[in-house]
């Protein structure tokens, strides 16, 4: 490689969970803070970042003809960046087998991704993996925009190695971000316009901190904190795991009016055979009573989840008990994949792989399921006034797109603005949205 001059544009592609798209915020803030500016829809970027993820099949693939196909428009390729897990662990190969990229960084070293862009502009290829617990957190810059609804990562990592996830290996070990940090980070968010915070983590409920007095405190007791902050209306956080959840955060659904009724609880199966086998370390009946245990104090709640079909070995039957468990919670919202091995992780050493035409037929009844409880919930919902936070214009003229409180997407006309808490009566449900009725100004 030769050295190039400094680039002045920027571009970064995140693929994959909330988490990433936080880590792709965070880099270009970092950019913006070394002179960079982004580059216009449509126009070329000086500098890719392509902010990868690992989580399911040809992911690696993906990249790679993600950068065969990047090109100026002279035919020149840009500056490539590959950062996120598909960078943690494939970073070498990456190396080895793409030539235009120059920059390989993982999830948590991207804040040196600033040192790697001056080895590239000395025409040095860079990898930066290393696993510094929290490191880049001191060292990114302030918060700079924040949309009405912003993320803010406080907890990375997982210790539960589910025996078909890589995230422990991409992500490394659970660590909490201190409390101080997060209600610094929040307080700027909230000053740049945030109105919903979604506190995220690969658990986020396996959080905990110190508070100002020292006390040891969980999710439940940032929740409060945030709670306490006069310009934040809304409180969301999520990914959780059954394993983690602690009375104060059931408690707190009940007793904290800005924290949202939605729950997102992975579970995976509904049989007690392949959850074994997935080392979740919970069955389907645990995770139906801890569910009622939200329910109990938060009744409208609204529930998702996430599933896998086709685990190692799964026969009809125990699929089948995912159906059961499914209707049994009736779920607002699910996400539902087809297994994929995940190489280096215990499942995909086991025998029983589940031929590719069981797996395409079990997602579509799976998913067929999931869309007749998110429509159900939808449907339940008419009639009722809700708050709506203004996310953005709609289609139409006067038209405006929010979330209610059980994160269905909300369209209303009237006089509102971006980042507004209006009231609405919602009185048309479809499958993926539902129509609203503006009651009067902003709340
Ligand atoms: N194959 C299919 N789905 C997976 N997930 C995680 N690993 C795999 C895999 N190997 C799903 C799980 C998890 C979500 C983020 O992705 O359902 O909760
Ligand atoms: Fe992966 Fe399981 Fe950890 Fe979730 S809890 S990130 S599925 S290992």
């Amino acid at each position: 490689m030769t050295a190039s001059p400094a680039p002045k544009t920027y571009r970064v592609k995140s693929f994959g969970c909330q988490m990433n798209v936080y880590d792709g915020e965070r880099m270009a803030e970092l950019l913006a803070e070394k002179g960079m500016t982004p580059a216009a829809d449509g126009q070329d970027a000086d500098l890719v970042v392509l902010n990868t993820c690992h989580i399911r099949e040809k992911a690696a693939e993906k990249v790679y003809s993600d950068i065969g196909r990047l090109k100026k428009a002279d035919g020149s390729k840009p500056l490539i960046a590959v950062a996120g897990c598909v960078a943690q662990a494939e970073g070498e190969e990456i190396m080895a087998r793409a030539p235009a990229v120059s920059m390989v960084v993982g999830p948590q070293a991207y804040h040196r991704l600033p040192d790697l862009l001056d080895k590239a502009a000395r025409g040095e290829r860079a990898t930066d993996t290393d696993m510094p617990a929290n490191a880049k957190f001191d060292v990114l810059p302030q918060r700079r925009r924040a949309g009405p609804s912003a993320f803010l990562t406080v907890q990375e990592g997982c210790d539960k190695f589910c025996t078909y996830c890589v995230v422990p290996y991409t992500r490394g070990a659970e660590i909490s971000r201190p409390y101080s940090d997060l209600i610094a980070e929040a307080e700027k968010l909230i000053e740049n316009g945030a109105r919903e915070i979604t506190l995220l983590g690969q658990n986020v409920n396996a959080w905990t901190g110190e508070d100002t007095q020292g006390h040891a405190i969980g999710l439940d007791g940032l929740i409060r904190a945030l709670d306490r902050m006069p310009d934040l209306q809304r409180i969301r956080y999520t990914t959780s795991h059954p394993n983690d959840v602690t009375d104060g955060l059931i408690a707190a659904h009940g007793e904290v009016a800005k924290l949202m009724p939605y729950l997102h609880l992975p579970v995976q199966s509904g049989s007690d055979r392949v959850l074994k086998a997935m080392n979740r370390s919970h069955t389907a009946d645990s995770y139906l009573r801890l569910l009622d245990r939200f329910r109990a104090v938060r009744p409208d709640i609204a529930l998702s989840g996430d599933f896998i079909v086709g685990f190692p070995g799964e026969t009809e039957d125990e699929f089948a008990d995912t159906l059961k468990l499914v209707d049994a919670v009736g779920y607002a919202a699910a996400f539902s994949f087809k297994y994929s091995p995940r190489p280096g992780t215990p499942a995909a050493e086991m025998d029983g792989m589940i031929a590719p035409e069981v797996m395409d037929e079990r997602l579509q009844r799976l998913q067929a399921a999931i869309n007749r409880h998110q429509l159900a919930f939808n449907q339940a919902s008419v009639g009722k006034r809700c708050t709506v936070l203004v996310e953005r214009k709609g289609k139409h003229p006067g038209q405006w797109l929010g979330k209610s409180p059980w994160l269905q997407s909300v369209h209303f006309l009237g006089d509102a603005a971006i980042g507004d808490v209006v009231e609405v009566d919602l009185i048309e449900a479809g499958p993926n949205s539902l129509a609203g009725r503006l009651v009067d100004s902003a709340l």
